[in-house]
């Protein structure tokens, strides 16, 4: 049965908006008065809201003005942890590094500490609490990583979780293992952890149906360029996509991206001319990550001459204890937006379908016939409102599946 969803002011379609490179305004396919033609979860038709409705079994009516836009994409976070950093937080505002902290064994280990010891019960209870909120504002698919494990029993108790959270969160929870994430304490040598992760827990992943997807923190501090190429081959081998975080304080980590051909290169906040002229000539999406920016105090990472130089940008909240603690994806976005002086398209484009594309996805992150019917309205009359507010009007009616799971 075909229900059409509407009248909106404007539809933000992005229906053949460019994957790659720097977007005008005019590039968004607007449609004024519009409606959605959906049947189960999938869109079959947009176009303006009267020249649907005789094609319509069943009108589902949206009073006052709004525009809508694609479901929100959050290709990277980090959404399962016990504990908490407020510690390390308040010793980074007073002038401490995020990378002084980890060399001296709090940070990231602090929450592999409080992750091994949590339940999976409270994981799972901080897991859909997180990804709930993120559906509340707008996002309907969130990629979410491992990373606070790292041995095979804990890494495997983590991707577990998110698995069965998938049944209890509405929006889609796309799994990803960085089980190479930092070094643990068990392991004096890098090499020999990472060949224990590709012999011991890879190969379980793809069979228990937990991940496809493999990441690693590239970083002196965390895995050197020679060794993190091994075994992001090693993890390409096996069949897994990759994903990699990259160039955060120190290039190496996208080259091995592109050289991989890695769906995505993430963080980026050091790439430098050389970096970002590799990026913008390859398929990897390029992922900024201002909720990293702002949560550590540093620079944001170099979005507009990414843009400029053809790269598919992507902008994600990095969502996670220590470096990302806000999570909120629209407010990250628009703020980047102003700072690297970026265009609505170029926004819009990076926390929809080009985000989906680091993820793999063709199904969504547009509002064309045959994608998912995953919308999100803002109880506004016209585009610009959005960004303007800086993220703080957040849609009032979220469509997942073409099923209502917001309406305020
Ligand atoms: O993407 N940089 C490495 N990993 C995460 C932070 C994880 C943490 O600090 O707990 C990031 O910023
Ligand atoms: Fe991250």
């Amino acid at each position: 049965m075909s229900k059409l969803i509407g009248p909106f002011k404007e539809v933000i379609t992005l229906a053949n908006t460019a994957q790659k490179g720097a977007l005008g305004d005019d590039k968004m396919d607007i449609i004024q008065n519009g409606g959605v033609l959906i049947e189960d979860e999938k869109i079959l038709k947009v176009g303006a809201f009267e020249d649907l409705r005789s094609g319509a079994s069943a009108i589902e009516e949206v009073a006052g003005d709004h525009i809508l836009l694609p479901g929100l994409i959050d290709c990277h976070t980090h959404l399962v942890w016990g504990g908490s950093r407020a510690r390390d937080y308040t010793l980074r505002m007073s002038g401490e590094s995020y990378e002084k902290i980890l060399e001296q064994g709090g940070g990231i280990f602090d929450s592999v500490e409080k992750t091994r010891a949590a339940s999976p019960e409270s994981l799972h209870d901080g897991l859909v609490k997180r990804a709930s909120r993120h559906l509340n504002d707008g996002v309907t698919t969130i990629e979410v990583k491992s990373g606070y494990g790292l041995d095979v029993e804990n890494e495997l108790k983590v991707l577990n979780v998110i698995k069965n959270a998938i049944a209890d969160v509405e929006a889609d929870l796309i799994p990803t293992c960085l089980a190479a994430h930092v070094c643990p304490k068990e392991f004096k040598d890098k090499k020999e952890f990472l060949t224990y992760l590709e012999k011991e827990l890879l190969p379980q992943l793809l069979v228990k149906g937990l991940a496809n997807r493999v990441d690693i923190f590239v970083e002196p501090s965390a895995f050197p360029v020679e060794i993190a190429k091994d075994y992001m081959s090693a993890a390409k081998s096996l069949g897994f996509d990759l994903t990699v975080h990259a160039d955060q304080f120190h290039t190496g980590g996208s080259q091995i991206a592109v050289e991989l051909e890695a769906r995505s290169a993430d963080h980026l906040e050091a790439s430098a001319d050389k970096e970002i002229e590799l990026l913008g000539k390859s398929n990897t999406v390029a992922v900024a990550l201002p909720g990293a920016s702002i949560g550590l105090g540093m620079q944001f990472t170099r979005a507009r001459k990414l843009l400029d130089a053809g790269a598919s940008l992507a902008i994600s909240t990095d969502w996670n204890p220590g470096s990302g603690p806000m999570g909120d994806l629209l407010v990250q976005a628009s703020i980047l937006g102003i700072y690297e002086k970026l265009s609505s398209a170029e926004i819009f484009s990076g926390i929809t379908f080009r985000a989906a594309k680091a993820l793999g996805l063709g199904d969504r992150g547009r509002l064309k016939e045959g994608m998912k019917a995953d919308m999100i309205a803002f109880p506004v009359n016209d585009y610009r409102e959005i960004l303007y507010n800086q993220g703080k009007i957040k849609p009032d009616t979220v469509w997942k599946n073409g099923k209502q799971v917001k309406h305020v």
